[in-house]
């Protein structure tokens, strides 16, 4: 059996109390198609709790009304242990200005809570960068660009956490961040959909996966399947067909469905509405002293 991943058992979720479609910047997203919020509630509220019930630990960032997609807690920003054991968070710079203000947010609770803070650009100027964008995989900090992340946005990420970034282009409308297309499952599996990018960059990034479970362009975009978060041998998720499931569990992987439906109007589920805060720069990706990065 291949080693369960290290991270993943601690994570940042914004209540969502101020969750509605305000605007439409996914092709999910239609202002006249609301979430019902006692159902968005209910079931936020179940993810959090399957998360505690399987040992993970949630901490809790206080929502903004002026932001209803901070819900998605995913893009707040990229937090890792650093080698010499300072927290840091990179905050996202997000693409749309609609979404700018969770930043400030965001850097008051990181802040708050013992951790040092960067960021790749600011209020506009400068490289995007979403967090959603970000997983490490396979002794890499593997990074989507496109959509909603800038390439010049890697020079910072590997240089502020002295690792080795791979650039994975991302190319599909529908998948505009990589968690949407990409999900770790332990040292040797991952989820990929090679439709979410560039030709080149899908096989840069299958190469790097000895045992990857491969989905189409539909599962991704239907199921939500590759935005599942897994905590040990245990893979949440807002669907899983029959398909995906045989192969999963051939794995040794138990399969805990969590009903994300409402979240799914505003273009995420349960990755994007959880950021991991248990990443280990030297034990979850290696340290590579002043960064490096490889794009494809
Ligand atoms: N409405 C949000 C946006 O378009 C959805 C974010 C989904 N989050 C994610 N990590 N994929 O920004």
């Amino acid at each position: 059996m291949s080693t369960s991943l290290s991270w993943g058992r601690h994570y940042l979720m914004t209540e969502p109390t101020h969750y509605r479609i305000d605007y439409a910047i996914n092709p999910f997203m239609d202002t006249e198609i609301q979430p019902d919020p006692a159902r968005a509630r209910a079931q936020w509220d179940t993810l959090k709790a399957t998360i505690e019930e399987l040992g993970g630990r949630v901490d809790v960032i206080a929502p903004r009304a002026d932001s209803p997609d901070m819900v998605y807690a995913m893009n707040l920003g990229f937090a890792a242990t650093l080698a010499d054991g300072r927290r840091h968070v990179i905050l996202s710079h997000m693409r749309f200005p609609e979404r700018r203000n969770e930043t400030r947010s965001a850097l008051d609770w990181f802040a708050a809570n013992g951790w040092g803070t960067a960021y790749v650009g600011k209020d506009g100027i400068g490289p995007c960068f979403e967090a959603g964008d970000v997983f490490p995989f396979a002794g890499h900090l593997v990074a989507g660009t496109g959509p909603r992340t800038d390439e010049l946005a890697l020079k910072t990420l590997a240089a502020e956490l002295n690792v080795r970034v791979l650039g994975v282009r991302t190319t599909h409308s529908g998948m505009y961040h990589l968690d949407l297309a990409f999900c770790p499952l332990d040292e040797r599996r991952a989820i990929i959909c090679p439709d979410a990018l560039a030709p080149e960059s899908a096989q840069a990034l299958l190469d790097l996966i000895p045992e990857p479970l491969v989905i189409t362009e539909e599962e991704a975009l239907t199921t939500f399947a590759a935005n599942s978060i897994v905590i040990g041998r245990t893979i949440v998720m807002p669907s899983c067909p029959d398909r995906i499931r045989t192969v999963l569990e051939g794995w040794g992987f138990t399969i805990r469905i969590v009903e994300m439906s409402e979240l799914h109007l505003g273009g995420g589920s349960v990755r994007c509405v959880t950021n991991p805060l248990d990443i280990v720069v030297g034990r979850d990706v290696p340290v590579v002293y002043g960064g490096e990065v490889v794009a494809t």
